[in-house]
């Protein structure tokens, strides 16, 4: 069963957006999906308007799990039918640990790797900040989503990336997909960037599909301010947020039936 993850080493760019409702698309369509949160932000509860069970309790991180203290299923919370989400506590403290023990490395890699017999998907959730976490679980995952935001800044982003994954010894192949957000048909910097994005991406990233653009649509922040995903069928108050709710929505869709996991 496929491990996918969004990644970029530039904070803010949509990882957690875009693969919070990758997910919610495909639980959606019955499948049965597990976003591991390894940002200790844990963000994406609050996209799905779930927050509390970040705070709820503290003895139910991925942590806990780790050190056998919980069983898997007291650390997964069903967000939307089918689609689950699991948190972590401190990713440094975690990154320090690992970093010292091999044996902690390897039950990392067999928790996920017993997830996939539960799970249609497992997604990972990235910080922009890189630890020995990160390394480990982009080397589990079998297909890397690279989120690239479409400015100049996003574009550095692309390029430490690129690097990040060279001084890492991460495969680049890995990246099967480059999704660029933040589109505009008309404005000069996100067409400028996409051009400067696809010559970089050329050269090295070559397996990497460019995923069709994805459009600064302002109705996402409003929507997840309030917990509601575009997939949740909501109904907008007035019908200029609902022609772009109804735009992202068919967008979204879209670009994730083009990325075959
Ligand atoms: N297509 C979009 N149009 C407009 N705003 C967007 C879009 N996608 C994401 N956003 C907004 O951009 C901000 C950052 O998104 P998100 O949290 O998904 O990024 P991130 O890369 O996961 O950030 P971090 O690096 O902090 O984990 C959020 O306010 C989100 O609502
Ligand atoms: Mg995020």
């Amino acid at each position: 069963m496929p491990i996918v993850s969004t990644f970029c080493k530039k904070g803010g760019v949509g990882k957690t957006t875009f693969i919070g409702y990758l997910a919610h698309y495909y639980a959606n369509q019955g499948k049965t999906v597990l976003v591991i949160s390894a940002d200790d932000q844990n963000s994406i509860f609050k996209i799905f308007g779930c927050e509390n069970f970040v705070t709820a309790n503290d003895d139910d991180f991925f942590e806990n799990l780790l050190i056998g203290e919980k069983k898997p299923e007291e650390v997964v919370f069903e967000v939307r039918p089918g689609m689950y989400l699991m948190k972590t506590l401190n990713t440094d403290r975690l990154s320090i640990n690992l970093t010292l023990k091999r044996s902690e490395e390897k039950k990392l890699r067999a928790l996920i790797e017993d997830f996939t017999n539960y799970f249609d998907y497992i997604f990972i959730d990235f910080p922009p900040s890189s630890s020995r976490l990160t390394e480990i679980l982009l080397d589990i995952s079998e297909k890397i989503l690279l989120v690239v935001g479409l400015d100049p800044l996003g574009i550095d982003g692309y390029k430490n990336t690129i690097q990040y994954f060279v001084d890492c010894d991460i495969e680049i192949s890995k990246i099967s997909h480059i999704i660029p957000i933040g589109y505009h048909p008309i404005k000069i910097t996100p067409n400028k960037a996409l051009k400067d994005l696809k010559i970089l991406a050329e050269n090295y990233s070559p397996d990497a599909i460019i995923a069709t653009p994805i459009k600064d649509k302002a109705v996402i922040q409003n929507l997840q301010s309030e917990g509601i995903s575009v997939f949740d069928n909501h109904t907008m108050k007035d019908k200029f947020h609902q022609k772009n709710l109804n735009e992202i929505s068919k967008d979204l869709t879209e670009v994730y039936k083009s990325i075959v996991l």
